[in-house]
């Protein structure tokens, strides 16, 4: 028999998550499958990258800490408190290398965001998944999965790719119920797109020894092609994860651009107020059309086929691929009737709903 080199057991039972995202470079795609930026990024972020003349001989550093101080300043929170990543994915691997013992448990939400199951696995650890209520998280189910092997729980809020949020209310019931050794990992992915009703999750890590927030420069602040995300954690954990992290993840450019994105607030309220507008005005035209929505609280929202008169998800999602528009489909997370749509530019956007409406009125079962 031939000898070949064998992966670890965990690896060896993973189905790979690598959607297909449509091709980043192509102009005239129309990508609303990928939850970014609907108006890019700032224009001093564009400024800054020209005008800096990176060494890229050096190493950057292994902690910048004028971004961090950046990042401090801007959401009034302790700088010591905060660890920046490879964008928040990284911390999310991080989080469950450091806390997972092999066989241990991990609790995400049904409809949850895939990296947590695939980073849960990898640490050789065991996914646990707490059933929703109608596409939003439920607490008492996130709770009656609690075990003596439970060592993380996940909640993104508002969830990827439901859209869907839980009070501050419910969330304070999941941390007065959930035993004080499980990790708590509030992932404030979209945060900034959340108008009112958001715990504020710094709060709850300064308060609470057991919980830690993840943030993301991929959505409101524009820049999901340099990867950079932060989370804010209580000290002891942090010095886990300091001790565990590659030093260098993040690279120079990332961190400049960090830097300038953070502080430009007038972009942030640009891109906050152009979200706006388009959830809205979105509905309204989905709604004349008959296509049902899932409420979404963030910059994206899932579009619901499941009605037997209309055409199905799969024939939507092809038709408007022809037309280089591109939704994400669903069927991945559990849900084949249903498409998650992102908010793009202006123009997009109409060329999107017109396409939309014209394949509805053909495609009619
Ligand atoms: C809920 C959630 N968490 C984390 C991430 C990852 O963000 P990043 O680009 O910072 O790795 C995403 C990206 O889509 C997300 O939806």
């Amino acid at each position: 028999m031939t000898k070949k080199p064998k992966p670890a057991d965990v690896i060896q039972s993973l189905v790979s998550y690598r959607p297909n995202f449509g091709k980043n470079s192509s102009k005239s795609l129309i990508r609303l499958s990928v939850n970014e930026n609907g108006i890019g990024c700032s224009p001093h972020v564009k400024e800054a990258i020209r005008a800096n003349d990176v060494s890229l001989h050096r190493y950057p550093e292994q902690q910048d800490e004028e971004l961090i101080n950046s990042i401090a300043s801007r959401f009034s929170i302790n700088p010591k408190k905060i660890l920046i990543g490879n964008g928040s994915d990284e911390l999310i691997y991080l989080l469950c290398t450091a806390f997972l013992n092999p066989g241990d448990e991990a609790i995400y939400t049904e409809y949850g965001f895939l990296v947590f199951p695939q980073a849960i696995k990898i640490a050789g650890g065991k996914p646990v998944v707490a059933p929703d209520s109608n596409y939003t998280v439920n607490v008492e189910s996130i709770i009656s999965k609690v075990t003596p092997k439970t060592k993380i729980v996940f909640l993104a809020n508002p969830n990827n790719p439901t859209g869907s949020m839980i009070s501050e209310k419910e969330v304070s019931k999941l941390i007065e119920l959930l035993p004080k050794s499980v990790v708590l990992i509030l992932d404030w992915a979209y945060c900034e797109y959340v108008i009112s009703g958001l715990s504020d999750a710094a709060k709850l890590v300064e308060a609470n020894d057991n919980i830690v927030m993840l943030r993301t420069f991929s959505k409101l602040f524009g820049i999901a092609a340099l990867r950079l995300g932060w989370g804010y954690f209580p000290a002891e954990i942090l010095e886990i994860l300091h001790s565990i992290r590659g030093p260098f993840s993040v690279n120079q450019l990332a961190a400049l651009a960090g830097r300038v994105a953070v502080v430009d607030t007038a972009f942030q309220e640009e891109s906050v107020a152009h979200n706006q507008f388009w959830m809205h005005e979105i509905v309204n035209r989905f709604n004349d059309m008959g296509v049902k929505t899932l409420k979404g609280e963030a910059n994206f929202m899932l579009l619901d086929f499941r009605d037997t008169n209309g055409p199905s998800a799969r024939n939507v999602a092809a038709r408007l691929l022809e037309q280089n528009i591109q939704l994400r489909d669903m069927t991945p997370y559990g849900l084949p009737e249903m498409l998650r749509m992102s908010i793009g530019r202006s123009d997009e956007m109409e060329q999107f709903s017109s396409s939309l409406r014209k394949i509805i009125l053909e495609e009619a079962r």
